[in-house]
């Protein structure tokens, strides 16, 4: 992990096909037009046709080589078609797992089980479905940058967001053995950790009746140390041009500088912070 990192040629992806999952919107349109801004062809998937098709209209408007289809990462069928797509226009370079969702806020005991399987076949799942689909055209060719995204819980236990954060915690230690695994193969392996990053996956909470009032510090968090899409988008070009293992933006000194940084530019303020809407689930309605 380096603080300062060499901007990049703006064509040192010419050439190269990259395929993010989760692209329709927030981080993942960011990371998909950061790509293609260098030079990729970029093949954008997410569930909803709509969404999908206003994403391509957006960054074709922007110049930028893309396609895209509709693909639920948590099925496996659909991720072999969006890999075949990609490999229809040429090659497969880079493939990002950035697909996630949050799970309801609240204790683990009262969770509803469909909710938790949510988070679990899109986080967990659907980072293998990538990974399977994409690794063995990356180890025929002998290259290829696999990208899966951490996320807060990644390092250690979160209270009240259990599937969330132990999903996270998993998408690391698989990650770090498909680092393993590849050693020594051409094929490169990344972990992302983008922060706080303001986008519908942060300021859309859904929680469980009576645990609202913890979420009111969010705002206050994300406005001392978050980032918007497109800023927390750059660091994806280090991953996808070196053989780092992982990129953190939430490391002792950032917390340090971006948190002055924000106070001093008044991001605390109310006026300033992040919307959320919450949306309440009562926990005795569960299954
Ligand atoms: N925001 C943060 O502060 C933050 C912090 C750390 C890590 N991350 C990670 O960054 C990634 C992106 O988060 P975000 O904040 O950009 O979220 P977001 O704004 O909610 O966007 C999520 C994107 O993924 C798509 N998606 C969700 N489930 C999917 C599925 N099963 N199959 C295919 N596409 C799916 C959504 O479109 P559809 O709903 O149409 O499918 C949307 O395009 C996630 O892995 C998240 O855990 C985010």
């Amino acid at each position: 992990m380096r603080s300062q990192q060499a901007v990049p040629p703006r064509d040192v992806l010419r050439g190269r096909v990259a395929v993010v999952t989760g692209s329709s919107r927030g981080l993942g349109f960011a990371m998909a037009r950061v790509l293609g801004l260098h030079g990729a062809v970029v093949v954008l998937a997410a569930r909803s046709d709509d969404g999908v098709a206003a994403a391509v209209e957006r960054l074709r408007s922007q110049g930028i080589a893309v396609s895209g289809r509709r693909c639920d990462t948590a099925e496996p069928a659909d991720v072999e078609a969006l890999r075949d797509d990609a490999l229809n226009r040429g090659t497969l370079d880079i493939w990002i797992n950035n697909a996630g969702t949050s799970g309801v806020f609240g204790p683990t005991a009262s969770t509803p089980v469909d909710d938790f399987t949510r988070v679990v076949r899109t986080n967990i799942l659907g980072t293998f479905h990538g990974a399977r689909a994409a690794l063995p055209v990356f180890l025929e060719q002998g290259h290829g940058d696999l990208v899966n995204l951490y996320g807060q819980g990644d390092r250690g236990p979160v209270a009240l967001q259990n599937a969330y954060a132990s999903s996270k915690r998993w998408v690391r230690q698989f990650t770090e053995t498909l680092r393993l695994e590849t050693k020594g193969t051409g094929v490169r392996v990344h972990g992302m950790n983008p922060g706080l990053v303001e986008t519908e996956l942060l300021g859309r909470v859904t929680s469980q009746a009576g645990y609202e009032h913890r979420l009111g510090a969010l705002q206050v968090v994300v406005g001392l140390w978050g980032q918007n899409a497109d800023q927390a988008a750059r660091p994806i070009m280090h991953l996808v041009t070196s053989d780092a293992a992982e990129f953190r933006f939430l490391t002792r000194t950032r917390l340090v500088t971006h948190g002055l940084h924000n106070v001093l530019n008044g991001r605390l303020r109310r006026t300033k912070r992040m919307p959320l809407a919450v949306t309440l689930v009562d926990p005795d309605q569960r299954p």
